[in-house]
């Protein structure tokens, strides 16, 4: 044995063997064999570098495409089990902040580790408000853009321009500048979305009003025509804040694996925020709930659903708004937002798309290609009917899932940063294009 062979024949006091928390390899290329540590029920991908077939070997890796089986990071920031459907964030039942909590108290809770007193809330909320203008150039920017140019192409630009303006983001290495750059980017988010949302439609801007919460702001900037105060309704404040804190983070996802990677670049926290939104835009992620609304309005009727199922088994399309890399039960924020789903109709009027959708919910859930591949409703499914009932367009739907994972996202890149063991992401491959061959001059190529 090569690796902590002194461990290997440990025994209890009684002569039984003490449990080893190792892993035996035997390589049949050359019959050795390797004792491996585990922990936390993970071996370590560099213990593998050690297995060679001969001295000049490179060495053993793990092959993992889509990162299936492979922890990236250590995170002390939220915690899912997809099979019994548990999403915390620092250890605290989303089902409780969703019921308990604002938006901005759980970002504090996620950047911060503990839900903050009444002091720290209050300043939090102040330093916020505080950055929530943007340079009037940017308004310029935003003007640049033709009037049906999708939101999230404008978030992406205008947040990645935001380190232009911001030189100080440069050193993410400062505590003092990070938190500044938090402050902006938590505080920003709203604004330039709802200028990209009214420059669409051709309608004036609306500036901040730090009297109101940071949900009833956003309401506000997007909403607010002739009004000399805007007063956003209680229930649909609620509900866009509650949604926000379902959407704050979700450990490491698609974009948050982006920020991370871009991050561990030493970028600053703009340019990596602007990738992170361009990882979220896409149909598979955030982009999601935008395409179950198109799905649901192509489908039409609650008599045409079996048919549209019938092609989702057949493969030619997807059920989206259906299914999750590690949730393997029903996705626990899409059971808070069906409920909060109700709230808004109830207010607003039912939904036509929603019998829709529970059709769609009901076969799938009773159906063997479903149950078989345990695919259950995620957060998306629901999201865009209540998006839709408050008055959004489709295409502000990722968007709306944006502003609030800004702060899941700073939470884990500062986590990032600031853990001894990350260094910049470089993934290895397994190489199998050509060998070595001579340059062959353009005239003698077939
Ligand atoms: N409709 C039909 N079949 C599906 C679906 C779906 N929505 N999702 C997965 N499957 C099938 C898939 O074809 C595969 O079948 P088979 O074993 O026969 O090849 C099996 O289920 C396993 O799927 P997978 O593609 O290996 O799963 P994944 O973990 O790679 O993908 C997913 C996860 C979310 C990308 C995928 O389920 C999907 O595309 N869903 C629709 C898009 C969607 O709703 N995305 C939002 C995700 S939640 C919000 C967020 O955080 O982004």
């Amino acid at each position: 044995m090569d690796s902590l062979t002194s461990t290997a024949n440990a025994k209890k006091t009684d002569g039984t063997p003490l449990s080893r928390e190792t892993l035996t390899i035997t390589d049949n290329r050359t019959g050795k064999s390797y004792e491996v540590p585990i922990t936390h029920g993970t071996i370590r991908a560099m213990d593998l570098r050690q297995i060679k077939t001969d001295p000049s070997d490179f060495g053993m890796m793990s092959y993992d495409p889509a990162f299936n089986n492979t922890a990236a990071c250590i995170s002390r920031i939220t915690y899912i089990d997809g099979d019994k459907g548990i999403l915390r964030y620092r250890g605290y039942p989303i089902e409780e902040l969703a019921e308990k909590s604002t938006y901005l108290e759980t970002a504090f809770l996620l950047l911060h580790g503990e839900l903050p007193n009444e002091k720290q809330l209050k300043d939090w909320a102040w330093h916020i408000g505080h950055h929530t203008f943007i340079h009037e150039s940017i308004k310029k920017f935003l003007d640049g853009f033709h009037y049906d140019a999708h939101p999230m192409g404008m978030m992406i630009s205008t947040i990645a321009a935001l380190s232009t303006f911001y030189h100080d983001a440069k050193d993410i290495l400062s505590e003092e500048s990070r938190q500044k750059q938090t402050y902006r980017l938590i505080g920003k988010m709203p604004t330039i979305a709802a200028f990209a949302y009214r420059h669409t439609l051709g309608m004036p801007f609306v500036y901040p009003d730090n009297e109101l919460s940071y949900p009833g702001n956003l309401l506000n900037m997007l909403f607010r025509t002739t009004e000399t105060r805007y007063r956003p309704n209680p229930t649909l404040e609620r509900a866009l804040d509650i949604l926000f804190i379902l959407h704050a983070d979700h450990e490491q996802n698609c974009s948050t694996n982006v920020i991370r990677g871009v991050g561990s670049s030493h970028v600053d926290p703009y340019s990596a925020t602007a990738a992170a939104i361009a990882a979220l835009y896409g149909p598979l992620h955030g982009g999601a709930n935008e395409e179950v609304l198109r799905m649901l309005l192509e489908i039409g009727s609650v008599q045409k659903v079996p048919d549209f199922i019938k092609r989702v088994k057949a493969g030619e399309t997807k059920l989206m708004g259906f299914g999750h890399r590690v949730y393997k039960n029903y996705d626990p924020r899409a059971r808070i937002i069906k409920r909060v789903a109700y709230e808004v109709f109830e207010l607003m009027g039912k939904n036509p798309l929603l019998e829709i959708a529970l059709e769609c919910e009901r076969i799938a859930l009773e159906d063997e290609y479903f149950v078989k591949r345990k695919l259950y409703p995620n957060v998306d499914f629901y999201t865009g009917l209540i998006y839709q009932s408050m008055g959004f367009p489709m295409t502000m739907f990722p968007v709306l899932f944006a502003i609030p994972r800004t702060s899941g996202w700073i939470a884990q890149w500062q986590e990032m940063l600031l853990d001894p063991e990350q260094k910049i992401a470089r993934p290895r491959q397994i190489y199998l294009g050509s060998g070595a061959r001579d340059y062959v001059p353009i005239e003698k190529r077939s």
